[in-house]
């Protein structure tokens, strides 16, 4: 039986299992806070209800005790829908072994982040890992919907897909040097000649040196590719399938936006279409808002933060000067300099949630590109067939979940949203 199926089971007897999170005493009476994944619930336990022994018993509860409590299901006098456990008997699994280091004082982010396997279990942190798994599990409920089969890339590759800056390198064998995939795009675009649209779904890797709130050298990116698709109509699959994430969210997770003090308000209005501006008109406006961007330049981490803050909804920023952006991306046939690519940023001032572009499908083009940039021809020789072999426009895109996580709760840095995180001085716990 689970906390959160308690309104089923009001005046009868319910068995719950799980930890004490909290508890006070008042005269011969306990109220002890109990979670067990599912939810929180307060169990009454009077002592001429349990008897004498067990009430001397109940009084080595602490924080963190595993317990299971049976007792009837009432309802609050006061407040409806809430619902409480009359305590008839209970059983201790374990009482821990010295105090609980997470109390009630505030703690500062590096002690909470050297403890977060017990962090883990605060409430806070409890509603972001119930968000994020149904953003997960909205994004795989629209792909599907949609057409999207899911493909699993690889993560240990031999090149790199997003620049060689942030390439994570391992000892592989006879074989050299292995790089842990930064993306499965380019496997995607194998992928979709056979299955039309796919998606992946898991961990990469970037060697990211910047400390800033938006980065981690671990995290989960969902990438998609879609054949036959171009540049418009990938920014309209974009749009969809985040709306359709954040009003999952909305459906079924109010109790862990209202622990994480979330204005849903905000997210209400995240429905299509989302705004577009064009990198050239983004320039301008930063520039009048006190930037110093130029026309050439990619928008910097404080840019992204000033323009969306401008915004009630996500902002598609499109058309980057090609210099950059990655070697794939298809140039605009209008002005060449320009990719035909799209930066989905998410209002509010969190900034890039998406990248994506359309890629590059001419032969040549593409052997021109990697060229320029420099990249091992060799590496990327299976990348260039698929070129020769029924070549056809084709576009897509990669989320980063901590980031969409980290936007949806309204959390500030994005190492809260995953459950370990890797940045570039933390790899414990
Ligand atoms: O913009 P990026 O680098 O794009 C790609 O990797 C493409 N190959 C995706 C594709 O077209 N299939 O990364 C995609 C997203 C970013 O928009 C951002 O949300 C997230 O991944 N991201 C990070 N998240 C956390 N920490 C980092 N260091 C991140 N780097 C990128
Ligand atoms: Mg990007």
């Amino acid at each position: 039986m689970f906390i959160k199926d308690l309104k089923n089971y009001k005046d009868q007897e319910a068995t719950l299992r799980g930890w004490i999170y909290n508890f006070r005493s008042s005269g011969s009476i306990m109220f002890l806070q109990l979670r067990d994944g599912t939810g929180f619930v307060q169990g009454i336990l009077n002592k001429k209800d349990v008897g004498e022994d067990k009430w001397v018993e109940a009084q080595k509860i602490v924080l963190e005790t595993s317990i299971e409590l049976t007792g009837v299901v009432t309802e609050h006098p006061k407040q409806p829908g809430v619902f409480e456990l009359q305590v008839k008997d209970f059983k201790i699994y374990q009482i821990p072994v010295e105090e609980y280091p997470i109390g009630k004082k505030e703690h500062g982010p590096e002690f909470l982040l050297d403890n977060r396997h017990l962090w883990l279990r605060s409430p806070s942190q409890w509603a972001i890992q119930k968000v994020r798994d149904t953003l997960i599990r909205g994004c795989y409920e629209w792909m599907n919907q949609n057409n999207f089969v899911k493909f699993d890339s690889p993560i240990l590759t031999p090149a790199a897909c997003e620049g060689t800056t942030t390439l994570f390198g391992v000892e592989y064998f006879d074989l050299g040097k292995a790089y842990l995939s930064q993306s499965g795009q380019l496997y995607l675009e194998a992928a979709i000649a056979s299955l039309g649209r796919v998606f992946d779904f898991g961990p990469v890797f970037r060697a990211e040196k910047s400390k800033t709130r938006r980065h981690l050298t671990e995290f989960w990116m969902m990438d998609a590719e879609a054949s036959f698709v171009e540049h418009e109509e990938n920014l309209k699959i974009q749009e969809e399938l985040i709306s359709f994430m954040v009003q999952k969210v909305l459906a079924e997770n109010q109790e862990e936006l209202k622990i994480l003090e979330r204005e849903v308000k905000l997210l209400e209005n995240i429905k299509p279409p989302f705004y577009r501006i064009t990198h050239a008109e983004a320039v301008k406006k930063l520039g009048e808002l006190g930037s110093d961007i130029g026309e050439m330049d990619d928008l910097g981490a404080d840019d992204e933060t000033t323009l969306t803050k401008l915004y009630d909804k996500p902002i598609f920023v499109e058309k980057y000067p090609a210099e950059v952006k990655a070697f794939y991306m298809k140039r605009d046939p209008e002005n060449p300099k320009y990719c035909l690519n799209a930066d989905l940023l998410a209002p509010e001032g969190y900034g890039e949630i998406i990248g994506g572009s359309q890629r590059e499908d001419d032969y040549e083009e593409l052997i021109k590109r990697i060229k320029e940039h420099n990249l091992p021809m060799e590496a990327f020789r299976w990348y260039v067939d698929l070129r020769k072999f029924g070549s056809v426009p084709h576009s897509g895109f990669g989320f980063g979940l901590e980031r969409i996580v980290a936007w949806v709760c309204g959390i500030q840095h994005i190492r809260e949203t995953i459950p370990f995180p890797r940045m570039i001085n933390r790899l414990t716990p």
